[in-house]
Order: C-alpha cells, then sequence, then structure tokens
C-alpha cells in the first residue's frame, strides 16, 4: 500500500551475544515486514546494561534508524558520551534536566519523517519527571514535524502502560512497552488510532531468567543479596513488533507482534 508506512521495533537487546545475531537478521526482517524503518531498544545490549559506541554502530550498520534505551543506559558510562553526542540514540525524556542526551528523534524513512519518543513510567522505578505530562509537551513538538510518531513507553507497571497509551491516544502513531522483557498478547489499536502492545518482549538468550543466567538471578533472590551480572546463553529469539500507519494521517491501521528463532 502506497499510503502507507511500516516501522519495525525491535524489543531489550541483551548481551553482546544477541546483538551480533540480531544485527544479522535485520536484514531479512525489514524485507518479511517491508518495514520503512527500524526502531531498537538496546538498553541492555552491552553485558545487560546500555550500548557503547560499538554497539551502536553495529545496529546503525545493519539499518537500524534510532536506538532508545532505559534505566539500564545509566549503568555503562560509555553509553553516555552516546547520548550527548548521536541524536539517534536516545533514553528516558523524563530524566531530570541535567542528565546527557534526550528522548526525542525525528529521522527521514523513504515514505517521509518518523518521530520517536520514549519516556519511563514511575511505578516500581525511579522517581523521575511525570511520563505523562513529559509526553504531552513533547508531542507538541514532535507533530509539527510529522503525524507518524512511534512512543516507547519503558516501564514496569502494565497499568501505567496501557494508562499512557490512553492518555495519547489519537496523538501517535504507537505506544509500545518495553522493559519487562516478557511480550504480552494484547497488541491493538485503541479507539482513536493508536496502535498499543504492553510490552513487546526481548531480544536475547531465552534460556534465562530475562536475559539473565539462571543460577545467578536464583542467588539474588534465595539470598537476597548483589550477585554478579552474568548473561545466560542459549535458545536466542529475537522479539518485537510491526506497526503498519497510515499517510498522511498518522493512524495505525495495524499492528503485530513476533517473537522468532535466531541462529545459535
Ligand atoms: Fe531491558
Ligand atoms: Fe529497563
Amino acid at each position: 500500500m502506497e499510503s502507507a508506512i511500516r516501522v519495525l521495533f525491535i524489543g531489550d537487546i541483551v548481551g553482546t551475544p544477541a546483538l551480533e545475531r540480531v544485527v544479522q537478521m535485520i536484514g531479512q526482517l525489514r524485507q518479511r515486514y517491508r518495514a520503512d524503518a527500524v526502531i531498537a531498544n538496546a538498553e541492555n545490549a552491552w553485558e545487560g546494561k546500555g550500548p557503547g559506541k560499538r554497539e551502536a554502530e553495529l545496529l546503525f550498520a545493519a539499518g537500524v534508524d534510532v536506538i532508545t534505551t532505559g534505566n539500564h543506559v545509566w549503568e555503562n558510562w560509555k553509553s553516555r558520551p552516546l547520548l550527548s553526542n548521536d541524536p539517534r540514540v536516545l533514553r528516558p525524556h523524563n530524566y531530570p534536566p541535567g542528565n546527557p542526551g534526550g528522548g526525542v528523534a525525528v529521522v527521514k524513512t523513504p515514505r517521509g519523517l518518523l518521530g520517536v519518543l520514549q519516556v519511563q513510567g514511575r511505578v516500581y522505578m525511579p522517581p523521575i519527571d511525570c511520563p505523562f505530562r513529559t509526553a504531552k509537551r513533547a508531542l507538541e513538538q514532535l507533530r509539527e514535524h510529522t503525524p507518524v510518531i512511534i512512543v516507547d513507553m519503558h516501564a514496569e507497571a502494565t497499568a501505567e502502560k496501557i494508562a499512557l497509551a490512553r492518555y495519547l491516544d489519537g496523538s501517535v502513531t504507537a505506544v509500545l512497552g518495553t522493559h519487562t522483557h516478557v511480550q504480552t498478547n494484547d497488541a491493538r489499536i485503541l479507539p482513536n488510532g493508536t496502535a498499543f502492545v504492553t510490552d513487546v518482549g526481548m531480544s536475547g538468550a531465552f534460556d534465562s531468567v530475562i536475559g539473565m543466567a539462571t543460577e545467578v538471578a536464583l542467588r539474588r533472590f534465595l539470598y537476597q543479596t548483589a550477585h554478579k551480572y552474568e548473561l545466560a546463553h542459549g535458545d536466542w529469539r529475537i522479539s518485537g513488533a510491526v506497526v503498519e500507519a497510515q499517510l498522511p494521517s498518522g493512524c495505525a491501521c495495524a499492528i503485530e507482534t513476533f517473537c522468532l528463532p535466531m541462529p545459535d
């Protein structure tokens, strides 16, 4: 359909071995879903923490247009210069002023401009600025550039994600949840034309506890003390969502999620 744009969104990439597999798959996924643009959440791309320069370069070289992150981006010091220097690498927009980077990007696609916004929830997460009001303010500016806007809502609580999607329904193309690493079965289009899914899921080793080696996760829960993060290996999968929007309205006409095997 000529008068539509399709955006591929890849869920939280966990660790370098997963990143390398994702990079190999982006071309075929782009074709399979006839995607005009690709967004990837890379908040865990380096050892479970935010991406450094190498990780970002690999994703951009593979055809990713915008990288989003999340709360774990602050745990890799090498992510900070990236956030400061590359406007295509986002962090949640509602962190207090003074932090490097921002959560808004506008990029060119073959079908026109695509806007991306990332905000983070506050339920069971750091008490940062209001994601609802921050998103509203950011969208006033974004919508001057394009009606095609994808929002990465990085949050723990399902209700908070649904509430934000309802709040923005009709003013953005899609609200896609990230952070919990478990894909939800509720992809739908809301009454005013915004596509939504509570969580797109993770891209990494599924033989794990949300990407972390099972033994380490168990030690953390059993002993209630800190144990060094270890990446899991095995049962590699890539998860995400594809959103199709009408042009020029930017209204979503379809959303589907995917969770596909990646090579060992
Ligand atoms: Fe994550
Ligand atoms: Fe997160």
